[in-house]
């Protein structure tokens, strides 16, 4: 049973800027068809990192955003009652299972505990998913690889991997790129020029640097990226660093002053 694959296939080549040698290590780990966990806080690149891999690879890249209503049938399938009778559907895990794709899990953490075993005998030699349900045993596709994305600051007792899950994957750190790279970045994808960028990411540092002390998460790349993109369109520095890189982060007066204070220093 196998599918047009052609929507999962990304086209062209996505802008991913290295910051070290995870590409090279990604690659060494999907040629061994080794599980990967890509661990960083939200917005750092794991996404974009994964579409770029996948393209390089040739790989079609079938994506779930995971959540905690999730059921492991949302992952492997279901049958669908429909004028015929029943039809079984292939779940998006089942499909890249089958044909051989590279399935992404984005905030697998997000899952309930339930719903990430049926990961399991996928991510050992075995590579087989069993679809219960339906009485079959899949046997994954020799191409097919599973990369889960995990941010550990929303870690907690409630809500985490089981080590069982954790240590069935290699992991890759991602953070937020040093500075020169970052700016690099900014200047890419919102079209600011470099001396622009390079404020807003000396902003987004000052406010790395409140995490824990009143923030929960930093300024992230994704939000420089938005930051930019206003300001090209025409909006004033300090408006669309106000608009997307401070009242996002924080409703607490102070902080916000602390942040706007950031701002109007380097703008
Ligand atoms: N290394 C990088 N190369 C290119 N773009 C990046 C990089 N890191 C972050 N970005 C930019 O930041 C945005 C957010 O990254 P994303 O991959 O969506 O974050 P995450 O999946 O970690 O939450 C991307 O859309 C891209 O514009
Ligand atoms: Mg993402």
């Amino acid at each position: 049973m196998t599918m047009n694959l052609d929507q999962y296939f990304i086209k062209q080549q996505p802008y991913y800027r290295p910051v070290a040698d995870e590409v090279e290590l990604y690659e060494a780990a999907y040629s061994v068809r080794m599980p990967m966990m890509l661990k960083g806080p939200t917005g750092c690149g794991k996404t974009r990192f994964v579409e770029y891999i996948a393209w390089k690879l040739g790989k079609p890249l079938i994506t779930v955003a995971c959540n905690e209503d999730m059921t492991a049938s949302d992952l492997v399938g279901r049958f669908l009652l429909d004028v015929n009778g029943t039809r079984w559907q292939d779940g998006p895990l089942t499909i890249a299972a089958r044909n051989g794709a590279i399935c992404y899990l984005d905030e697998v953490v997000e899952a309930r505990q339930d719903t990430t075993v049926v990961i399991h005998p996928l991510t050992d030699n075995r590579r087989v998913l069993p679809l219960e349900k339906k009485g079959e045993l899949v046997h994954a596709h020799p191409d097919f690889q599973l990369v889960i994305s995990y941010n550990p600051g929303y870690q907690s007792l409630m809500k985490d991997l089981k080590q069982s899950t954790k240590q069935r994957f290699g992991a890759l750190d991602f953070n937020y790129p040093q500075h020169d790279i970052e700016v690099e970045i900014v200047a890419h994808e919102s079209g600011v020029d470099r001396s622009t960028a390079d404020k807003l990411v000396s902003i987004a540092e000052r406010a790395r640097n409140l995490k824990g002390h009143g923030l929960d998460e930093g300024i992230s790349t994704r939000m420089l990226v938005y930051a930019g993109s206003l300001i090209a369109t025409g909006v004033s520095p300090t408006a669309a660093s106000r608009v997307a890189l401070v009242r996002p982060i924080t409703d607490d007066p102070d902080m916000r002053d602390a942040l706007d204070a950031a701002v109007t220093t380097f703008f």
